[in-house]
C-alpha cells in the first residue's frame, strides 16, 4: 500500500497487491459531506489518478468505489447551477468523460449507496460493475430539467436496452442492484458488509493476467459498441494476431505446456 498522493483533495489512491505482486490500483471517491457529488476538481483529479495508473507498469487493473452511502449521488449539483451554456463549452468539462473512456487497463466499478446521474455514468464508464445489494442506481437529471450529459443516454441505453433505460432516463426513478443486475448492466450483486472484498478480489484476479491481453481485451469488447459485426471481428481478429508478437502470449502457452505458472512480462 501506498500513501495518498498529498495533492489529491477529493480522492483517495492506494495500491493493492495480489499474490503474485501484481497491484490493482484503488481510487476511492472522497467527498461524504456532498455523497461524492462529482464537481470538476474531483473529476480532475479522478482523470489524473487513472491516468497514472495506466501508466504504471506494477497496474493490472484498477478499483473505483464510494463508500456505503454513496458511489456518487451525481455532478455537483450546487457547482452547476450557476455555470452558464459557454461557461460550459469554452470549458468543455465533459471531456474528461472521453479521456477516462481512453483508459486501457480495466476498471472497476464497487458500487454502494447511491449511483446517481454522473454517479451512475461513472460505473457505466467502467468495464465492470460489482454492486451491493442495497445499492440504488438512477438518472434523475430530468428532475433537474436536464438531460444524462456524460454518456448516460447512450452507454446505459447500450448496457441495459432502450426500454428500460428511457423508462429510466424520463422517470428519474431510483433501481435496486437487483433490477440492474436483472437488466444487465451489472456483473454481480453481493451483500453490503463484502461489496468492497468481493470487487477487490475480481480487480486482483485481473490484474493476475497479461497486461497486453487485457488491454485488448478491452479494446475489442469497447468496439463493439462503435461499430459494425464485420468491422469489429475484423478489429478483434487483427488484436488476436498482434498478441502473438508479445512475450506474454509465448510464455502462457510455452508454461502450459510445460505445465507450469506463467511469468508475466508486460510486453
Ligand atoms: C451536490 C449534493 C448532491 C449533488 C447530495 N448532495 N447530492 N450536493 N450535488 N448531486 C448533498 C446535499 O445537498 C446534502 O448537503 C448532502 O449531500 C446530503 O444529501 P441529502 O439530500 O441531505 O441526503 P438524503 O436526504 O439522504 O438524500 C440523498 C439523495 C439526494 C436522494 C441522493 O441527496 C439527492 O437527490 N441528490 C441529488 C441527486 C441528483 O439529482 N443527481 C443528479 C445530478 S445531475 P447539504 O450541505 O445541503 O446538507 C448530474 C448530471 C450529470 O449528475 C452530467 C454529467 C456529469
Amino acid at each position: 500500500m501506498s500513501e495518498n498522493s498529498p495533492s489529491y483533495k477529493n480522492i483517495l489512491v492506494s495500491r493493492l497487491s495480489n499474490s503474485k505482486g501484481l497491484m490493482v490500483g484503488m481510487i476511492q471517491l472522497n467527498r461524504p459531506d456532498v455523497l461524492n457529488a462529482l464537481n470538476i476538481e474531483t473529476m480532475g483529479e479522478l482523470l489524473n489518478a487513472l491516468e497514472a495508473f495506466d501508466k504504471d507498469k506494477e497496474i493490472g487493473c484498477m478499483l473505483i468505489t464510494g463508500n456505503q452511502k454513496a458511489f456518487a449521488a451525481g455532478a455537483d449539483i450546487k457547482e452547476m447551477a450557476s455555470q452558464s451554456a459557454i461557461d460550459m463549452y469554452i470549458r468543455d468539462q465533459f471531456a474528461t468523460w472521453d479521456k477516462i473512456r481512453k483508459i486501457k487497463k480495466p476498471i472497476i466499478a464497487a458500487a454502494s449507496g447511491f449511483v446517481l446521474g454522473g454517479g451512475c455514468e461513472l460505473t457505466l464508464t467502467c468495464d465492470i460493475i460489482v454492486a451491493a445489494e442495497s445499492t440504488k442506481f438512477g438518472q434523475p437529471e430530468i428532475k433537474l430539467g436536464v438531460i444524462p450529459g456524460a454518456g448516460g443516454t447512450q452507454r446505459l441505453t447500450r448496457a441495459i436496452g432502450k426500454a428500460k433505460a428511457m423508462e429510466m432516463i424520463l422517470t428519474g426513478r431510483m433501481y435496486t442492484a437487483k433490477e440492474m443486475f436483472d437488466a444487465g448492466m451489472v456483473s454481480r450483486v453481493v451483500d453490503d458488509e463484502v461489496y468492497l472484498e468481493e470487487a477487490q478480489a475480481l480487480a486482483k484476479e485481473i490484474a493476475s493476467m497479461p497486461v497486453l491481453a487485457l488491454q485488448m481485451a478491452k479494446e475489442s469488447v469497447l468496439k463493439s459498441f462503435d461499430t459494425t459485426i464485420e468491422g469489429g471481428l475484423e478489429f478483434e481478429r487483427k488484436c488476436f494476431y498482434l498478441l502473438f508478437a508479445s512475450e506474454d502470449m509465448k510464455e502462457g502457452m510455452n508454461a502450459f505446456i510445460e505445465k507450469r505458472k506463467p511469468n508475466w512480462k508486460g510486453k
